[in-house]
């Protein structure tokens, strides 16, 4: 079944995340030669009125400078208009999708159907059931019908759980692809063959050498043409409870049986359902001045838009050892790095002249790299010590090698059907329960946002709870990305 015709229906073509993600995706698996011409037939389908040339237009200028490779791609592309509600539109698209198959198809080829929903979640299960009733792969030619949705996956755990069995009533969980675009990204994926093909790593790797761990998201812009989205969700449901949260799980996860999709999710669950609660004093939530000026934004809006939050895993490897969650908006910088900051050397005959203690960061963005941070002889007559680092800096090691894209890996995983990288129905509950109450809280105005300047660190009581949680930061030591 996994080969003949491929049919790809961009649901919600003509907007943002179509525009800026899905089609680009689209376009580089299809210039590296992962889309052939002779199986692939791509659709988009939009409430607007538009002609195939019209959508065509509109997402050209995403593509890429390649005038002819793009047109090609955009030749592909044929544009349905309907509406999300009625079944008109879907019959529709049924029918042009199952022209293409009959017009492709050789005599043992079969359908495959993949509608990707760039679409907001309210419309999901609509949508999903004008699919099943009226677009699923004809059957008697095998092939399959798949499913990809994004979040936000509802607001909380009972939202998160209706929308799970709307869906979950239409669809097998393995015909649904739940997109968390951070698991699709080259540092993250990097984490288990880091983790579990390194002997280095092994016994190194848990409470009685690692003093905490931090998973950090900065953002130096503000929620500037999103607000309206942002207000009604913050940076909890937006960064951490997903993005952060998958890190948290590969971070922490014990080694899986094998590499297969289900063993790996396994593992990933029972770190969730290891989290202890969240406790009031493990929480720095923040809100920079200026946000509520946002016309999209409530004036009185209680909204994080920066939050840390200490996670406690309760189990044999992570007992007492911090899992420092991070993100926030409008700070000083843009990165996103796990730190695994080891404890000290006991009986440390340097002590008096050491500038901080070991630690081995995984940047994830920019600069992707992953350093360990080591205190060595500073190169000279004396005997001092220096702080320095292993660096394997991706720029540098992995010269002109193509760092592809979240997206389009993850849709590539789509199509073979592969669903390590995606998030299973009980991984995201087990990721709700450990943060419905916290946002019960926020959204009942009983805890409070502290104000911080737009371009800072934060509020400074954040900097306050990583000391706390025994974070020891270094100073006089920055990691400088190579360049070339
Ligand atoms: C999205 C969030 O999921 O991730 C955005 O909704 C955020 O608020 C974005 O800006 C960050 O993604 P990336 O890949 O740019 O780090």
């Amino acid at each position: 079944s996994e080969s003949g015709c491929l049919s790809i229906i961009v649901l919600g073509a003509s907007g943002d995340l179509a525009k800026k993600k899905t089609f680009p995706a689209l376009y580089h698996l299809y210039r590296q030669g992962f889309l052939h011409p002779d199986e692939v037939h791509i659709f988009g389908y939009a409430r607007t009125r538009i002609s195939d040339d019209e959508l065509r237009d509109r997402i050209r200028g995403y593509l890429g400078k390649e005038a002819e490779v793009v047109s090609k791609f955009l030749q592909l592309i044929k544009y349905v208009s309907g509406s999300y509600d009625t079944e008109d539109g879907f019959q529709l698209l049924d029918k042009e999708i199952s022209q293409h198959e009959v017009s492709k198809n050789s005599a043992e080829g079969s359908s495959r159907r993949l509608f990707y929903l760039a679409l907001p979640p309210s419309v999901y299960p609509t949508v999903c059931r004008m699919i099943r009733k009226c677009c699923m792969n004809k059957s008697d030619n095998g092939g399959w019908t798949r499913i990809v949705i994004e979040k936000p996956f509802g607001k909380d755990l009972e939202s998160a759980e209706n929308l799970s069995a709307h869906i979950g009533e239409l669809f097998e969980e393995a015909q649904l692809f739940r997109i968390d675009h951070y698991l699709g990204k080259e540092l993250v994926q990097n984490l288990l063959v880091l983790r579990f093909a390194n002997r280095f790593f092994l016994p190194l790797w848990n409470r009685d050498n690692i003093s905490n761990v931090q998973i950090v998201f900065r953002e130096n812009f503000g929620t500037e043409g999103r607000g309206g989205y942002f207000d009604e969700y913050g940076i909890i449901r937006d960064i951490i409870q997903n993005h952060l949260l998958q890190i948290l799980c590969l971070v922490a996860m014990e080694k899986p049986v094998s590499l297969k999709p289900e063993y790996i999710r396994d593992e990933k669950v029972k770190v969730l359902q290891s989290v202890l609660p969240i406790r009031d004093e493990d929480v720095v939530l923040g809100q920079y001045e200026g946000y509520r000026d946002d016309p999209t934004v409530p004036d009185q809006s209680n909204t994080p838009t920066f939050a840390t939050v200490v996670l406690r895993i309760h189990n044999e490897r992570w007992e007492g050892v911090p899992f420092i969650l991070k993100a926030g908006k409008a700070l000083h910088s843009s990165k996103a790095e796990i730190r695994v900051q080891f404890k000290d050397v006991p009986g440390d005959i340097f002590k008096c002249q050491k500038q901080g203690r070991n630690e081995f960061v995984i940047r994830l963005q920019p600069s992707e790299a992953m350093y360990m941070k080591l205190t060595v002889k500073q190169p000279g007559l004396e005997m001092s010590t220096v702080q320095s680092e292993l660096d394997l800096s991706y720029m540098q090691r992995y010269q002109g090698v193509p760092i592809p894209e979240a997206y389009e890996r993850l849709i590539l995983d789509t199509i073979r059907g592969d669903q390590q990288h995606f998030v299973r129905r009980d991984e995201l509950k087990a990721a709700w329960e450990i943060f419905t109450p916290l946002l019960h809280r926020i959204d009942n105005g009983e805890m409070k946002p502290k104000e911080y300047q737009p371009g800072s660190r934060g509020p400074v009581e954040a900097d306050e709870l990583l000391a706390k949680a025994g974070y020891v930061q270094t100073h006089g030591y920055i990691w400088i990305p190579p360049t070339l």
